[in-house]
């Protein structure tokens, strides 16, 4: 729903970023106020850690310099996203209230000086978080310069402390309704783990050895479902005073982010909300983008979307802040719009000159307008602004990735057979693959009832599989589905327990036609070879066909020499192959562009290698916008007719040479 976002910005895409001017003085508002005209800025994030200057003492609230801002933000036409504080509770609260922080899976009580600390279980917390959001929407809620609202920032604190402990106990009531099916559910006749009271079961809290893995994935799935409570109640006070047409949502942080199941938070938003931080350079941003808006897209059911958060010049690696370089600022703006937000927002405006953050790269940075990162942002504001028409236009795909948070929290747990079964890189490389053929992707949960508006599934990582998956996995695939499953999938129940007479769930087995009867996973430094040329690492299983299945890809070493690694089955009108072993990424690539040629899915045209294309439909008649974007260091030849948005000129049919880092949006009919 970012209709009326879109209505209130004039019919254009949202630009524009965090804001926080109490951290200025007047004479930057007035600079603020200029610079934001001149690089076409109608959005700003307003409030996101403002909670202490709000309500500077319990229950007494001081609105005043907020008046102000708003009012100032409105008279120079920037809308605004005001966000409720609840993300960093002032010290006050701590101090009146110290059972609120929240308390490690060691025991550690942690306490302020920081942001995100509260335990999102603990009544007082909630309490003021909601009393301070309701006090927002009824002050602001008809203010003419909101329209939209930001609920809480990156909900991801988690915490083991009593007031968790008791809300887990009123959770597991709920889901599995008695004591002896928490009992059964958890298996918890191992290790003498059996409960007799509610009271005597504690949220997975440091122990001598491995946990419960049901009652750690439990746990999870609790946590995420109170996360989403808190966001309700907030966002329920801010609908009761607001007009239905400012959507309130909250921004979710992508794409390493497990705390949440963002499925579910899809379903609640007005309009999904991502963070996004590229975490390589180069092409690896590009592919990262990609998968974080594909997702994005997805978890809000295809809907247009919106990019809250991207770093001016920010590239996050594991170890350092790698810088963006020339061009990337619009390059990267448009490939999240290209895959469906409708707009491009920043963290922040202004680079903060104290705090922890003052590092962290902003549209106006340290150094001032006369940069070149102020002049890339009002460059991209620019382009941006040109694109107002693609404003609720969608994407789609004829590709998913299958996408569980079960799978990964299941993975994420401890005792597994190998460490090397790593949930997001699975993800990421089947995405990756496609991206790299040109295919745009979504990604669908298992038990999606509507599989049958694709032609091709992948499912890189899915180990918790219900009967109910199964059985549709397999119904999709007979009705005509191309799927590719690759290994230790279907190995357990919503329950965490095993499958027993062989792996995957049964109604999976019937699709795959095969019956996994062992695994023998492989140490670090060890390879196997495959009869087509490939090699693999990390995983291997012993398996038997049945059915019609027949081996694409045998073992050519080791104990499995001459056993099926890849296999194919036709099954019904559909076809389904199993991966066995985790191949190289060549073989990967070339495994994956089979299946895709196999489903009769490619890319939206021949392409020439870097450049991507992805195109957006309106949601009624013929138009539709493709997005080009060169990712190569050369100039790179694209044919494609249409009127070019960015340059405003007409593209003939032998088509367009994009400059090195060159995008283009062509309207085509
Ligand atoms: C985001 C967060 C912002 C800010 C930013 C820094 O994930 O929401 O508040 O911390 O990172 O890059």
């Amino acid at each position: 729903m970012t209709e009326g976002l879109t209505r209130r910005l004039g019919g254009r895409l949202a630009f524009g970023g965090d804001y926080n001017p109490e951290q200025w003085d007047e004479a930057v508002w007035k600079e603020d106020d200029l610079l934001m005209r001149w690089a076409h800025v109608n959005l700003a994030t307003v409030g996101v850690f403002s909670w202490a200057l709000l309500e500077p003492e319990e229950g007494r609230y001081d609105f005043g310099w907020l008046d102000a801002h708003l009012d100032r933000l409105h008279a120079g036409g920037v809308a605004v996203d005001l966000a409720t504080p609840t993300a960093s509770p002032p010290p006050w609260f701590t101090l009146a209230h110290p059972d609120a922080m929240p308390v490690t899976d060691t025991g550690v009580r942690l306490t302020h000086g920081s942001r995100d600390t509260y335990c999102l279980a603990a009544p007082a917390y909630r309490q003021a978080a909601l009393r301070v959001a309701t006090a927002l929407a009824q002050r602001y809620g008809d203010h003419p310069a909101v329209a939209m609202w930001h609920v809480h920032n990156e909900y991801a604190t988690v915490c083991w402390c009593d007031h968790t402990a008791d809300a887990f106990r009123r959770w597991l009531r709920e889901r599995h309704g008695t004591l002896d099916a928490v009992n059964e559910a958890w298996g918890t006749a191992f290790w003498s783990q059996h409960y007799g009271t509610w009271e005597e079961i504690l949220p997975p809290r440091a122990t001598q050895w491995h946990r419960n893995p049901a009652l750690a994935l439990d746990f999870r799935r609790f946590w995420s479902d109170e996360a989403l409570a808190a966001y309700r109640e907030q966002r329920d006070a801010i609908r009761a005073h607001t007009a239905a047409d400012r959507p309130v949502t909250t921004n979710l942080m992508l794409p390493g982010y497990q705390v949440l199941d963002l499925w579910s938070f899809g379903r609640e938003v007005d309009v999904v909300g991502i963070d996004h931080y590229p975490d390589a350079p180069g092409a690896g941003a590009a592919a990262d983008i990609a998968f974080g808006a594909d997702r994005a897209r997805s978890f809000g059911g295809g809907k247009p979307w919106l990019l809250v958060e991207q770093g001016a010049n920010t590239v996050y690696t594991a170890d350092r802040t790698l810088p963006k370089e020339p061009g990337d600022i619009l390059r990267h703006s448009l490939a999240h719009i290209a895959r469906g937000s409708d707009g491009a927002m920043f963290f922040q405006w202004r680079q903060s000159k104290a705090g922890a953050e003052i590092w962290h790269s902003a549209m106006v940075p340290h150094a001032g307008p006369d940069s070149r990162i102020f002049r890339e942002v009002a460059d991209t504001g620019a382009a941006v602004a040109r694109l107002g028409e693609v404003a609720g236009s969608l994407v789609t795909a004829q590709a998913a990735v299958l996408h569980d948070s079960d799978c990964w929290w299941a993975l994420d747990g401890q005792g597994l057979p190998s460490a090397s079964l790593d949930y997001h890189g699975e993800l990421r490389r089947a995405h990756r693959a496609l991206w790299d053929a040109g295919i745009t992707a979504d990604f669908a949960h298992p038990e999606d009832g509507e599989l049958s508006r694709y032609r091709l599934l992948i499912a890189p990582a899915l180990p918790v599989l219900s009967d109910t998956a199964a059985e549709s996995l397999r119904d999709w695939v007979h009705a005509g589905g191309t799927l590719l499953v690759q290994h230790f999938a279907g190995v357990v129940d919503t329950n965490h327990q095993a499958r027993l007479g062989g792996y995957p769930a049964q109604a999976l087995r019937t699709a795959l036609g095969v019956r996994v009867e062992e695994f023998r996973p492989l140490a670090a430094d060890a390879a196997l070879r495959l009869s087509d040329g490939s090699t693999s690492t990390a995983w291997s299983e012993s398996l038997r066909l049945t059915g019609q299945a027949e081996a694409v890809a045998a073992y050519t070493t080791g104990m499995l020499t001459g056993r099926p690694a890849l296999t194919r089955h036709s099954y019904g009108a559909g076809t389904a192959w199993y991966a066995s072993t985790r191949l190289d990424d060549a073989g990967y690539d070339a495994l994956v562009a089979r299946v895709s040629a196999a489903a009769g899915v490619g890319p939206e045209l021949p392409l020439p290698a870097g450049v991507e294309a992805v195109r957006r439909h309106a949601p009624t008649g013929p138009v539709s916008w493709l997005f080009l974007l060169n990712h190569t260091d050369s100039p790179a030849t694209v044919e494609a007719a249409g009127h070019d948005l960015l340059t405003g000129r007409p593209v003939p049919a032998a088509g367009l040479t994009l400059p090195p880092g060159g995008a283009a949006v062509l309207r085509q009919e």
